[in-house]
């Protein structure tokens, strides 16, 4: 891992630096480390599952404040119904929990709330939970805080190949239409315009893989790995996994510029 040294912080040992002039548009993270993060504190799963919930605020509310366009998190995986009954139950109340408290703060902070994801197959009073944030945060023209919600990259694409088969099927697309921008279009990002694709993935709690995120949408993005479970992501580990992907050279193909 990149190691950065700390300016203006003579205690500190390692030094970093955030250019506030070139923060990532689309930031998409991969929230990990809760169970352990209970498990260390000899505390059922479900309890890192709440503090996690309390550190989305934390940093939703960071991400909006350093301009960051859209804030992508995988709260529910097409996979993670394989856990146990009450874990998922539990999981499954923490929308409704968080837009319950949150909403107003959203809202002042001109955060609009988008959901990716099958959430029709949601229990109704969290899809409603969803949609209500949704619609009480459609008017606000700041952050876009997306939450992958009974996400899978796979079963997304799988979808979008439907899609496009079906109007292959009934004659309405010819197959040479089939570019890759009109696979991105029919992909549950598309609603997230100029900012579909995220600049930078960051995973936290020392795990190395993309557990089926985005796996369109990644083509280019720059990952960034903590050992930080989230529970205890806070500024300093937020704003360091930024600097880092401020260092790496993104050259989309190309040559260095
Ligand atoms: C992965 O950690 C985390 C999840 C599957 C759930 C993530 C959910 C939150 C952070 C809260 C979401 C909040 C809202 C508002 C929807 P893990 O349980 O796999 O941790 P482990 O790998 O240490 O067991």
């Amino acid at each position: 891992m990149v190691s950065f040294w700390k300016k203006n912080n003579e205690t500190a040992t390692a030094e970093w630096e955030l250019d506030l002039d070139h923060i990532p548009e689309h930031v998409a993270i991969i929230m990990d480390g809760n169970g352990r993060w209970a498990q260390q504190r000899h505390l059922p799963r479900i309890a890192g599952h709440k503090e996690g919930m309390n550190t989305v605020k934390k940093v939703t509310k960071l991400a909006s404040d350093l301009g960051i366009k859209v804030l992508t998190l995988y709260a529910f995986s097409t996979e993670n119904w394989k856990r146990p009954e009450t874990e998922v139950s539990y999981l499954m109340g923490l929308p409704i929990k968080f837009f319950d408290t949150f909403v107003p703060e959203l809202i002042e902070n001109n955060v609009r709330v988008e959901v990716i994801g099958y959430i029709d197959q949601l229990p109704s009073a969290t899809r409603v939970a969803v949609e209500n944030a949704i619609e009480q945060t459609k008017n606000n023209t700041g952050m876009v805080l997306n939450f992958a919600l009974n996400y899978g990259g796979r079963a997304e694409i799988v979808t979008a190949v439907q899609e496009i088969a079906t109007k292959v099927q009934n004659g309405t697309l010819p197959v040479e239409a089939i570019t890759t921008d009109l696979v991105s279009q029919s992909m549950m990002t598309a609603k997230l315009g100029e900012y579909q694709d995220p600049d930078v993935v960051i995973r936290t709690s020392g795990e190395i893989r993309i557990s089926n995120f985005l796996l369109w949408q990644v083509a280019y993005s720059e990952f960034v790995f903590l050992d930080t479970h989230w529970p205890d992501m806070d500024e300093t580990s937020f704003k360091q996994a930024l600097a880092e992907y401020q260092q790496r050279n993104r050259r989309f193909g190309g040559l260095k510029k």
